[in-house]
């Protein structure tokens, strides 16, 4: 097991990170609990596969958790489910010395967070994350978060963890996808952040994908650290941690063009990295060369490049109505050599245009 911290002062926190950590959970869940309920919120898929494990090991630590299942995905992420589970906390008895534990994805992690930093104007939070997306971006970090019906992510707040519990031998039941979904994000903090990641994930490719325990492993560790590091910096995201939207500008646009249904988030953050790569070689920072070891790393990961059936026009227009767009300028997290970046505003809407048009393949 390796620990790790996120340094947030009076409000820093741990990060254990290894395999079979669940079947320990009730021992570090005891370091932080009071006299309060713990509160395990989950979705069915994780129930079926880890929420006995979890129970068992509470229960031997003395502890008897009330249990909330929401639904899967993006649906937990909404009031009713919000609802429901302050429903569920208020039967149980939670009170304000309560602790909710959140064990799945990033979608049950932004509603636990989000469930903790709320009910009784704020309770203890566990992250116990399952999917390499949570393990590596969603869980550290304090952002929580609801969808509205028009708006995703729209409702939410900052509140950090107590403790982060990575379980990596949980990520060898996720379907391939979500394994892609988590990949995307560590090649962003390699591309823009790390350069020894960048090479580590290119000598490294096979191993990661096969999930092999060691690749894996260092992954998670050095994605924690990265992301740690940049929250410790700047954690109500006015400065440095606008870097980590690197390929999320485009990414997001693409996402909502396709009707969130042609693209995984990704995906679309896979081809809007590219995209804005190519924005970045235009503005003079970023090379050919470090484009093609870009694009090399994404394809052998399985992740797109371009993307099909959209338009300029539709993708450009999303962009702008971005909440990163101030008065016609849009803002964007660009790479420099690999593992570095900035954040430039580009008010050239043409220029946009072309590196738009090197990854839609619909070009009207
Ligand atoms: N708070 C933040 O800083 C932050 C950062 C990035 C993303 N997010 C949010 O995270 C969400 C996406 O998270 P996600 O990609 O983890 O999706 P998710 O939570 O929907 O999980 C993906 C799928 O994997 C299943 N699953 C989870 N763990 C599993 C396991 N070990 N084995 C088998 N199946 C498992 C889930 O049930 C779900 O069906 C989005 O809503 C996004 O907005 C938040
Ligand atoms: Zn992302």
């Amino acid at each position: 097991m390796r620990t790790l911290s996120v340094n947030l002062g009076n409000r820093s926190y741990l990060v254990l990170v290894g395999r079979g950590l669940i079947d320990g959970i009730g021992e570090a869940i005891g370091q932080v609990l009071g006299r309060g309920k713990a509160v395990v919120i989950t979705v069915p898929p994780v129930e079926r596969l880890y929420l006995e494990r979890v129970r068992h090991s509470l229960v031997d630590r003395g502890v008897d958790p009330i249990i909330a299942v929401v639904p899967d995905g993006e649906e937990a992420k909404t009031v009713a489910a919000y609802t429901g589970v302050v429903g569920r906390m208020l039967e149980g008895g939670a009170g304000r010395d309560a602790l909710v534990v959140s064990l799945g994805g990033g979608c049950v992690g932004d509603l636990s967070g989000f469930v903790a930093s709320t009910y009784m104007r704020g309770v203890g939070l566990v992250h116990v994350p399952t999917t390499l997306l949570a393990q590596v971006d969603s869980s550290i970090g304090g952002k929580t978060a609801l969808n509205h019906p028009n708006a995703k992510n729209l409702i939410g707040t900052f509140y950090q963890p107590k403790l982060v519990v990575s379980d990596t031998s949980v990520l060898r039941t996720l379907p391939p996808k979500e394994v892609k979904c988590g990949l995307s994000e560590v090649v962003k903090y390699g591309t823009i952040l790390d350069r020894g990641l960048f090479e580590f994930l290119e000598s490294s490719a096979a191993g990661i994908l096969d999930l092999q325990d060691g690749e894996v492993e260092t992954v998670v560790c050095r994605s924690v650290e990265i992301k740690s590091k940049v929250v410790a910096e700047d954690e109500g995201d006015h400065g440095t941690r606008m870097l980590l939207n690197f390929g999320h500008t485009v990414g997001h646009a693409i996402e909502a063009a396709s009707g969130y249904r042609g693209y995984s988030h990704g995906e679309a953050v896979a081809i809007g990295m590219v995209a804005e790569g190519l924005i970045a070689m235009e503005v003079g920072i970023f090379s050919e060369g470090w484009l093609e070891r870009l694009r090399g790393l994404l394809l052998r990961f399985g992740l797109p490049t371009k993307a099909e059936g959209l338009s300029v026009r539709d993708v450009i227009g999303i962009m702008r109505a971005d909440k990163k767009v101030e008065g016609g300028e849009m803002r964007f997290a660009l790479p420099g050599p690999i593992g570095s970046g900035e954040v430039i505003k580009v008010n050239d809407r043409r220029l946009v245009e072309r590196a738009l048009r090197g990854v839609l393949e619909d070009q009207q």
